[in-house]
């Protein structure tokens, strides 16, 4: 039987622990850490997004400034908001939701960002300092998906790990956490030749490609820890809208040793992840030591 592992209690008990971080911090240091959430158009999906993290800052005591701007918002406006926010000291953190607006160059923005409050963790400093190991902000999803590897695997040295995608936000940055993790890393992608083989060759399967179910049951080994970052919507044959991963979960979990459902695996993650980057960010920017219960 495989095990199912549970993101949903896990972001659970991180956010809790994030909320005692705060009142500890306001108690003792008199500091309220603050979440800036930029939204640039009317992306339905990043809509929710953005609207989930506000209300998750706010639950856990942190202050929330949501930033909400029309699809035609030049890039130059853009910049100018940020550099605003870099200069607050109320704002800790700063998040722009992607994907942006086609006139907009997300390169550029993202690296308007203050380094110190990028809770994105995707400003090319942020990256190199991930890239050669040391401290750094790191990408929400590849924090959440690490969580959940070390909740289910003892000790992650010398495993086999794959990863199907490489984008900088996902592929990229949970390839070098596993590396600092002593595994062997692979990273697939859709021009990888015969990639069900290897898939096949992993002990940690991690699935990032932004395909619906594409990640087929004979596609991985018995035993294997299969993590699913994949949310994608579709219609089904009765007709009906549901949400599956890029894993087909009723193939791969006859399979596989541990596997993340969708929804209830990675998602949740990602945001509870956002709030303990806010609080790191914080405690750096104002000099004092992270509370115990964020470590
Ligand atoms: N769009 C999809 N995922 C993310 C994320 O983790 N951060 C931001 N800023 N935008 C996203």
């Amino acid at each position: 039987m495989s095990t199912v592992i549970d993101g949903k209690a896990l972001a659970e008990a991180l956010r809790s622990r994030m909320k005692q971080a705060v009142s500890e911090l306001q108690a003792e240091h008199d500091i309220v850490p603050g979440l800036a959430v930029v939204l640039v158009g009317e992306n339905p999906a990043s809509q929710i997004y953005v609207k989930s993290k506000a209300r998750q800052t706010v639950e856990i005591g942190m202050q929330s400034f949501e930033h909400r701007l029309p699809e035609s918002t030049s890039e130059d406006d853009l910049v100018q908001l940020i550099e605003e926010l870099n200069h607050k000291p109320q704002v800790n953190g700063i998040l722009v939701q992607l994907p942006l607006p086609a006139q907009i160059n997300s390169e550029r923005i993202i690296n308007t960002i203050n380094v110190n409050k990028d809770v994105d963790g995707f400003h090319v400093e942020n990256t190199g300092r991930l890239s050669i190991g040391s401290d750094s902000l790191i990408p929400c999803t590849p924090a959440g998906c690490l969580i959940l590897l070390k909740q289910t695997i003892d000790d992650l040295t010398g495993k086999n790990a794959v990863i199907v995608g490489r984008s900088n936000i996902v592929g990229k940055p949970i390839a070098q956490l596993l590396l600092k993790e002593h595994c062997t890393v692979t990273i697939a992608h859709s021009r990888t030749r015969d990639l069900p083989s290897v898939c096949r060759q992993a002990d940690i399967l991690i699935a990032a490609v932004g395909v619906p179910e594409m990640v087929k049951g004979d596609w991985v080994k018995p035993g294997a820890t299969v993590i699913d970052v994949g949310i994608n919507r579709i219609t089904d044959s009765s007709g009906k809208n549901k949400l599956v991963g890029d894993v087909h979960y009723a193939s791969a979990s006859q399979v596989t040793g541990a596997i993340t459902p969708v929804p209830g695996g990675v998602g949740p993650m990602t945001i509870a992840c956002l709030l303990q980057n806010t609080i790191i960010a914080t405690c750096r920017q104002r000099r004092v030591k992270l509370p115990e219960v964020t470590t």
